[in-house]
């Protein structure tokens, strides 16, 4: 049962679709006043507590100390306490129990911090907590999706494979990197094109002397099967005589600072003003701007710099090549001065809804969420079929418009690891469709490590190789004999109807797409200190290898299940009993897990989407029936009606 409890007067976040009766109390937390308000909660010595989404740590939060404070940031180490979102959302595993607290303000997560053994949540005075108790927890984080309504439905091609860089600049580079592609053997779906594409990083708008015709270069791309992506950053550059910044002004939908005129911070292009996404005209005219694509044939887009970063502004400008010098010499305190620049910015700028005029500060994370609301509510009356949308910043009831990528992360193994966190908190949140940059951000990539996340990704349904520029060529072809790539490439393709069903059901029934184990072993102790082996769908559990030079790893099976070894051509199935086992995973290979009684239905192989058919596919596994979720991956019209039972023998 989902209730709530309503503190002062607090801002409509709208993370909350459904009606929901008010509660005269909490339950397990006491609520005192601190700074704003303080929500404590006595822990059990070795309690689990999952959720906050996209955040540093582990998967159990405890021990951690967590901030909700949107931040643009490549420091996703766990001393770092705030990244770029905001998931308010608390899971008390032993109780099942969740717990959501809805606020757009700043919100700090003490979770057994300093082995206090309580958890405390220091919120502004103004907040809504959700709470839901059910008899299991997986039925309470059911109810508690349900509640923030149904998830985002992508076209089919968005779970094929995707190539990213910070630094294609050109007609000629996408080219190479289809050919590079084609050439080696592997599928490929969508190349995304980063701000390099843009006139001056303007959004809506294209460098004419590197794209001469846009329309004409997205319909040959397509021609093979590729659709390009273009990202759309927060911020329109301040530019007197460009069209959309004129119109912009003109149409009165950007944020004010703190004299009431139009605020202004640097990012990519120099000086920008922010689109007041609270604002539903705001919305409604940056949304419409997307025009500028569909007309050229585009229908795929990330959205970033949305929390919104600023690398300066008015009123923080200091020298910047000062700033660039303390950054080396004097890290810590550089650090400090962009926290309180920072903190400054924030409070410098207003939104305007309903004839109110609204601190940022207040407000900060849901800047980034109404911002792909926006692009979704544009796209969706441009386009009357599905589309692809995924952004950086976000706020829980943003899955409902699209997906979100987990920002710049390192080419580490640490982060492979992260990803796997990620995906699990990020579904307890509402955001199915999610995804790491495979491969990593930031730094030089190896061939063993692209290699091995690549067999983390092939599950996830963002499914994306982006890097920056001044690191080493991340493409799959780069690293010498693409072999190996080809085989956990053509992995994903191979799955590919699977992981659409199991995604679309997930999605359409208020459901997880990939969850912790202890979701669906509660009464199984051991499972809960497992962070690296994750349940994808109903019927696959994945335990990959994380860890450099590893080619054995223990697995931990918490039921008989079917062991599935893909070497690029067949799939070799072994039963396995409860309990642990060495496995060896040469890095050419990915082994999984087929759970008890259950059946994975598995394609031929495809070098793209458009060529994955449900025509002949193999049902491998113990089980009796499997439920395909199927249809043509693109229209609007996602029901139940479109799923049939495969038998066995059929
Ligand atoms: C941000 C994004 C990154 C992108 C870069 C340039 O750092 O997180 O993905 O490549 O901006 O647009």
């Amino acid at each position: 049962m989902i209730t709530k409890v309503i503190f002062g007067n607090p801002y409509p976040t709208e993370a909350v679709v459904q009606p929901v009766a008010q509660a005269a109390q909490l339950k397990h937390f006491a609520v005192g006043v601190d700074y704003g308000l303080i929500f404590t909660c006595p822990l059990d010595e070795n309690e689990v507590v999952y959720g906050l989404g996209e955040t540093t740590g582990k998967m159990n939060k405890r021990g951690g100390r967590y901030i909700s404070f949107n931040t643009d940031t490549a420091d996703h180490s766990d001393s770092n306490p705030s990244i770029y979102a905001s998931h308010n959302l608390l899971v008390l595993e032993k109780r099942n129990f969740c717990i959501f607290f809805d606020t757009p303000g700043r919100v700090d997560f003490l979770i057994d911090w300093n082995s206090s053994g309580k958890i405390e949540v220091i919120c502004p005075k103004d907040v809504t907590v959700y709470q839901v108790e059910a008899d299991s927890t997986y039925a309470a984080i059911r109810e508690f999706l349900f509640a923030i309504g149904p998830a985002y439905l992508p076209p089919r091609w968005a779970f094929g494979y995707g190539q990213s860089r910070f630094g294609y600049k050109c007609e000629q580079d996408f080219l190479d990197v289809l050919k590079g592609h084609q050439d080696a053997g592997l599928p490929l779906d969508y190349i995304c094109m980063d701000i390099d594409y843009m006139d001056g990083y303007r959004d809506f708008t294209v460098d004419a002397s590197r794209f001469p015709d846009l329309k004409a270069f997205s319909e040959r791309m397509l021609q093979d099967g590729i659709h390009l992506v273009p990202i759309v950053d927060a911020g329109i550059k301040v530019d007197p005589g460009e069209p959309v910044y004129e119109d912009g002004v003109k149409q009165d939908v950007f944020c004010t600072n703190k004299e009431g005129k139009l605020f202004q911070g640097g990012v990519w292009p120099g000086m920008t003003h922010f689109p007041d996404f609270l604002n539903p005209k705001a919305r409604k005219w940056f949304g419409q701007q997307y025009r500028f694509y569909t007309d050229r044939g585009i229908e795929g887009f990330w959205n970033d710099m949305n929390e919104p970063a600023l690398f300066y502004t008015e009123y923080t400008k200091g020298p910047k090549k000062l700033g660039l010098a303390l950054d080396f010499i004097f890290p810590r305190l550089r650090k400090k001065v962009k926290e309180r620049n920072m903190i400054r910015d924030y409070q410098s700028f207003f939104h305007h809804v309903d004839g109110k005029k609204i601190c940022h500060y207040d407000v900060h994370n849901i800047y980034g969420s109404n911002m792909i609301r926006a692009t979704s509510e544009g796209l969706a009356a441009l386009l009357d079929h599905r589309y692809l949308i995924f952004g950086r910043s976000s706020y829980i009831g943003a899955g409902r418009y699209g997906g979100v990528w987990t920002g710049d992360n390192t080419s580490c193994w640490e982060h492979i690891m992260l990803n796997m966190r990620h995906m699990a908190s990020l579904n307890m949140c509402g955001f199915l469709y999610c995804g790491a940059d495979t491969g990593g951000f930031m730094g030089n990539c190896t061939r063993e490590l692209l290699l091995r996340w690549l067999a983390v990704s092939a599950f996830t349904p963002l499914m994306r190789n982006h890097s920056s520029m001044g690191t080493r060529a991340q493409e799959a072809y780069r690293f010498g004999d693409p072999e190996a790539f080809r085989k956990v490439l053509s992995l994903r393709y191979r799955l590919l109807p699977y992981i659409y069903s199991e995604y679309m059901k997930a999605a359409l029934g208020s459901d997880l797409y990939i969850k912790p184990l202890a979701f669906a072993f509660p009464a199984d102790e051991k499972v809960k200190a497992i962070e690296d082996q994750l349940l994808v769908g109903g019927s696959i559990m994945i335990a990959p290898i994380v860890e450099k030079d590893a080619t054995v790893r223990t697995v931990y099976l918490p039921e008989d299940m079917t062991q599935v070894c893909y070497d690029g051509k067949d799939f070799y199935c072994t039963p396995c009993s409860q309990g642990e086992h060495q496995v060896e995973i040469p890095y050419d290979q990915v082994v999984f897990y087929i759970r008890k009684g259950k059946l994975l239905p598995v394609g031929k192989a495809a070098t793209n989407s458009r060529e994955v058919t449900v025509d002949d596919l193999v049902l491998l596994g113990d089980g009796e029936s499997y439920e395909l979720y199927w249809d043509d991956g693109i229209t609007r019209d996602c029901t139940q009606g479109n799923v049939k039972v495969l038998k066995k023998d059929f």
